[in-house]
């Protein structure tokens, strides 16, 4: 049985106020959870709040990127190695966000995914079409390109040491959910090409969905079966639909 993980992505969002008093409620929302794995991912200036508040609660923290050098002269980026000094324990990488404004391509992201699994962090791949490809029929070739492009750098095993997240990108931010439907179908059709590589690999592989989850749909997403959690935006950054999401998690585990 997969463990669900519900992590927010707050994106660039927020003051250092904010995330202190987004933090604090968290912690006093999820404090008595015990079957759901719970993270946060606040811009990397208040990485060092996540690390001061969470250390020794059972909440994780990440970053919403992570460089694909191991360090040195690279202005303006952050290792792996330095997340790890944070404590972190995830990071996200090729963010559709990231692929459509920082043109990261799937090379780039599987070095970044490798560079975070070398450190001991671990990688939350997103992956995941545009509306245009989807109305063209091209949702599984695009999300397999992206799937592939971890496969191709780091092999199969690099998906027993990370999670992956499936954000169409038509309902992130929208307010247009995937139907679970549609959801449990791409998941599905992203662990199958897993497994088609390593079964045992595919079936503890953790697959969140993104996009516009929100605490009226999220216990329907998550209750399907290749749905393992959420990588959550909007709604993360307010504390009572973030913990009603996990709850979700919680009492789908
Ligand atoms: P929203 O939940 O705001 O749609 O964002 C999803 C997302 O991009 C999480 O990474």
């Amino acid at each position: 049985m997969r463990r669900p993980l519900i992590a927010g992505n707050w994106k660039m969002n927020g003051t250092k106020a904010d995330a202190e008093e987004l933090i604090r409620s968290i912690i006093a929302g999820v404090f008595e959870m015990r079957k759901v794995d719970v993270a946060v991912c606040p811009p990397f200036p208040y990485l060092f709040i996540a690390e001061q508040m969470l250390a020794g609660t059972a909440i994780g923290w990440g970053s919403q990127d992570v460089s694909r050098e191991e360090g040195g002269a690279f202005t303006g980026q952050v290792s792996a190695a330095m997340l790890k000094d944070f404590g972190c324990r995830y990071a996200i990488v090729g963010h559709s966000e990231r692929r459509q404004f920082n043109g990261e391509t799937d090379a780039i992201i599987g070095r970044k995914y490798a560079q975070a699994m070398a450190s001991g962090v671990v990688p939350i791949l997103c992956v995941g079409e545009t509306l245009e490809e989807r109305e063209q029929g091209k949702t599984e070739e695009v999300v397999a390109s992206h799937i592939d492009g971890v496969l191709n750098l780091a092999g199969v095993e690099a998906y027993g040491h990370g999670v992956v997240a499936y954000e169409p990108v038509w309902a992130i931010g929208t307010g247009v959910t995937a139907t679970p439907d549609q959801a449990q179908e791409v998941h599905a059709f992203l662990r199958e090409r897993i497994a088609n590589k390593n079964k045992e690999i595919a079936e503890g592989l953790r697959i969140l969905y993104g996009g516009s989850m929100k605490p009226g749909n999220a216990a329907e997403l998550i209750g399907q079966p290749d749905i393992d959690g959420g990588l959550i935006g909007g709604a993360s950054l307010k504390a009572a639909d973030f913990v009603a999401i996990c709850q979700a998690g919680e009492d789908n585990a």
